[in-house]
């Protein structure tokens, strides 16, 4: 995605260094694992793709797990909430047979995951569960309550337009991009 939002001023992370050491490690495993470099040809919501997305909800997520001291999985937490929008298409074009998009797209980023990565309990139920109260059945582990909280104050953020959350300094260059600066 051509002049997306990160390329603009992003708000540093407020984190310790080492937990933003931990929260880039468990992206940069994940990275070689899945292609995730491939979201970012899609748009979310605004101008932000759908990798920036992603990246801004495992930041959240990780975040408020922090800030309310609530004893999780982080890792899987992580990585749940970077793949719960692998579903790889363009959610605009309705007429490529995306009209319920809102309701099938968890079940198509759990498929796309699941089928290049052994996915543990938690991290399914973040994929499956993140758009309720949207999709009926509510979130039964914490890292989904999580998720599902994070994913609506960053699409709220990234509709809005407002100062992105920081993506460079955690996700690194995109191929073709200059280094990230940190
Ligand atoms: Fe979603
Ligand atoms: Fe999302």
């Amino acid at each position: 995605m051509k002049g997306g939002r990160g390329e603009k001023p992003e708000k540093p992370p407020a984190l310790t260094e080492k937990q933003a050491r931990f929260l880039t490690a468990c992206i940069t495993e994940l990275r070689r694992e899945a292609p995730l470099d491939r979201m970012e040809q899609y748009v979310q919501h605004g101008d932000t793709s759908c990798l920036r997305h992603c990246v801004a909800v495992a930041y959240l997520s990780y975040r408020l797990s922090l800030r309310l001291g609530l004893r999780c999985d982080a890792r899987s937490l992580v990585r749940g909430a970077m793949l719960h929008d692998f579903f790889l298409y363009d959610w605009h074009q309705k007429s490529s047979g995306h009209s319920f998009h809102g309701f099938t797209h968890p079940a198509a980023a759990l498929r796309n995951a699941g089928r290049l990565l052994p996915l543990n309990p938690i991290e399914r139920e973040i994929i499956r569960r993140h758009m309720w109260p949207l999709t009926p059945i509510p979130p039964r582990c914490r890292e989904a309550w999580l998720v599902c909280l994070a994913d609506k104050i960053c699409s709220l953020r990234e509709t809005a337009r407002m100062r992105p959350y920081p993506f460079r300094s955690l996700y690194g260059a995109l191929p073709g991009k200059p280094a990230a600066g940190r």
